[in-house]
């Protein structure tokens, strides 16, 4: 009995007979200019979102109420992204502006539109010592401020409680330069250094469902302040101290350039056992340098699977919180500019 090799079996067989009769016909259709001949998986996505949900990861952006009326505005961020940070209305000023009266009417609006767009929601933040009220500051007692800072993100998670992929539980209480030290802030001072741990242990236990990730900028590149952050999240995970993330602002410009060692960088956390994301992404500059970098950013992420994904801070270049440095994808009239292309590129690659 002759074998059948897996060549005569597939040209012997009914399935061969019939891909050959299905590729003639779509030959023929294709030169008769009815069909294209490139299917799903050579058809390079046209959207930020599309082209990274391809790869597995999400492509985000901060989005703001105070601009969400605007047709173009809305239009682009619906139509690129599909992950959606709002960029001041879930932090403490804005959702506990008074002791115990919480406010979730602009971080609603945010929630709500990006969910019937079909984006994600990462919450940002919880614990910061920036717009931050002036009651929270004016509290000396630590085991008080302590109470306060929980019935915070207890509320605040409970609102949202199941429906966010990612917190921001703590945000930015590391020192820049050499120090590695951490900030000083009214939680560090009045608390002390197990803040941060408590702040994330008190997360956990109220939505045990989103990501908790600890954020911050200028850590990007091996330095004493992303060792302090890296020990931390070592020492964490030593003692079992919850943690899912951590969140890479990426605010660069030139004198805070993306380091050559970003991607080892991330792996060096990833290798820790949290998964890594770029939060806030924005590359001063124009042309080809700023889409370079923009490139390499992306490139990085890609490299590492349990990098979750990218949030650019902003939707165009006129609203951007550094707008004179022109740091996004989409200019003042939302064309696409040369870093937008340069992303999509490489997400596609
Ligand atoms: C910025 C917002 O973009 C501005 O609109 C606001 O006036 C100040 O905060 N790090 C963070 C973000 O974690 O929340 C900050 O967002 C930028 C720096």
């Amino acid at each position: 009995m002759t074998e059948l090799t897996p060549e005569r079996s597939r040209r012997g067989s009914w399935r061969g007979l019939r891909r050959t009769l299905v590729l003639g016909l779509a030959g023929s259709l294709a030169s008769a200019g009815l069909v294209a001949l490139t299917g799903p998986s050579a058809h390079a996505a046209d959207t930020l979102g599309a082209a990274a949900a391809a790869k597995g990861k999400y492509f985000g952006t901060a989005l703001s109420t105070s601009h969400l009326g605007e047709s173009q505005y809305a239009a682009t961020a619906d139509a690129e992204f599909n992950m959606v940070t709002p960029e001041n209305e879930m932090k403490w000023d804005a959702t506990e502006p008074n002791r115990g009266q919480f406010n979730f009417s602009g971080g609603d609006t945010i929630f709500n539109h990006a969910t019937s767009h079909g984006m994600k929601v990462r919450g940002h933040t919880l614990v910061w010592h920036s717009q931050l009220p002036g009651w929270v500051s004016g509290i000396s007692s630590g085991s008080e401020l302590t109470q306060v800072m929980d019935n915070h993100i207890t509320n605040v998670m409970s609102h949202y409680k199941g429906k966010i992929y990612a917190w921001d539980v703590v945000n930015e209480a590391f020192q820049d330069g050499s120090s590695g030290a951490r900030r000083s802030s009214p939680f560090q001072d009045k608390i002390g250094n197990s803040f941060i741990e408590h702040a994330f242990q008190t997360a956990r236990s109220v939505d045990s469902s989103a990501k908790l990730c600890y954020n911050d900028y200028n850590i990007d590149g091996v330095n004493a302040k992303s060792n302090a952050v890296y020990n931390m999240v070592k020492d964490f995970k030593s003692r079992g101290v919850p943690i899912d993330c951590v969140g890479f602002q990426g605010h660069f410009n030139s004198q805070s350039p993306v380091p050559s060692d970003f991607q080892s960088n991330l792996q060096r956390f990833v290798d820790l056992g949290v998964s890594v994301q770029i939060t806030e992404l924005d590359i001063a500059g124009s042309g080809t340098s700023q889409a370079d970098n923009y490139a390499k950013v992306v490139n990085a992420c890609l490299a590492i699977s349990k990098c979750d994904g990218i949030t650019v801070w902003g939707v165009t270049d006129k609203y951007s919180w550094r707008s004179g440095d022109t740091p996004l994808l989409f200019d003042g009239n939302y064309q696409k500019k040369q870093a937008y292309t340069s992303v999509l590129n490489a997400l596609n690659g």
